[in-house]
């Protein structure tokens, strides 16, 4: 039953922002709006097509959002949960159930629909939030000790569409670079390696499936943190996929605890 889209999935929101939405719902909204005008879209949206569902802009978020943004790290420092997957992955993270909690902002900035109507016209696809129980929606990912990094991977999407990833850079006192490969999945096309070390405030969003990459370990005293937005076209998922997905969620990220909360008989409804 969970596997289905519900309402809150959708992107129905018309009608709870004219109706409900809280006034820091509005403000980022309207702050938003401002800020995604002063980009030069149709550039942006070509650039993303011609790297294949890929794109990079260092100076994203509006200066007083990524501090807001670097308060809410601090708030959620104590309830990180430490993975370690010999040879792939090594950091913290916290889940979209923790940040609901202690970083509500997190939350309404995930849900602004200035900023899901940009990427709409980015992608050219309808997006939606991802479910509920999907812990992933919106995460906070650590690296905080010597060697954190997590290897070359893609975004695989278990759901029946697309699954977009935003980052943004929230802390950076690392030599941590995304390398990324673009074109890995177009035929005739060759691929095309790339880097980037994202300062906070830089946004980086891709087609999950499409981008190759992964985040170079960290050094002696640095540390790095960044935030993740996951948008998806179609949130149903098969049984198969959600058990798969679900596992990997477990041990690569946000531990048994976080990602099978919603079996337990609460409908998550808020
Ligand atoms: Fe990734």
């Amino acid at each position: 039953m969970s596997d289905t889209a519900t309402p809150e999935n959708t992107l129905t929101r018309p009608a709870q922002t004219a109706t409900g939405a809280s006034p820091s719902t509005r403000d980022i909204d309207a702050t938003m709006n401002t800020r995604l005008a002063a980009l030069h879209t149709p550039k942006l949206r070509d650039e993303y097509g011609q790297q294949g569902s890929f794109l990079y802009i260092e100076d994203f978020l509006p200066r007083d959002y990524t501090e807001r943004l670097i308060a809410a790290v601090h708030d959620v420092m104590p309830a990180v949960n430490r993975n370690y997957l010999p040879g792939h992955k090594a950091g913290g993270s916290v889940s979209r159930h923790t940040l609901d909690k202690l970083a509500p902002f997190i939350a309404d900035l995930y849900r602004s629909e200035a900023l899901i109507k940009w990427l709409e016209t980015i992608t050219g696809d309808k997006l939606q939030l991802s479910p509920e129980d999907d812990p992933h929606a919106y995460a906070l990912y650590f690296y905080t000790r010597p060697g954190d990094h997590i290897g070359w991977h893609y975004d695989t999407s278990y759901y029946e569409g697309r699954r977009y990833t935003l980052l943004l850079g929230v802390i950076d006192d690392s030599s941590c670079r995304l390398d990324y490969e673009l074109h890995t999945k177009t035929p005739g096309i060759p691929d095309q390696p790339g880097s980037v070390q994202y300062p906070p405030g830089a946004f980086v969003f891709f087609d999950g499936d499409k981008l190759r990459h992964r985040i170079t370990p960290l050094g002696e005293n640095e540390m790095r943190v960044s935030l993740t937005f996951e948008y998806v076209t179609n949130p149903s998922m098969r049984p198969f996929q959600r058990f798969i997905s679900n596992m990997k969620d477990s041990i690569a990220y946000f531990g048994f605890r976080q990602v099978f909360r919603r079996k337990s008989g609460k409908t998550g409804q808020a």
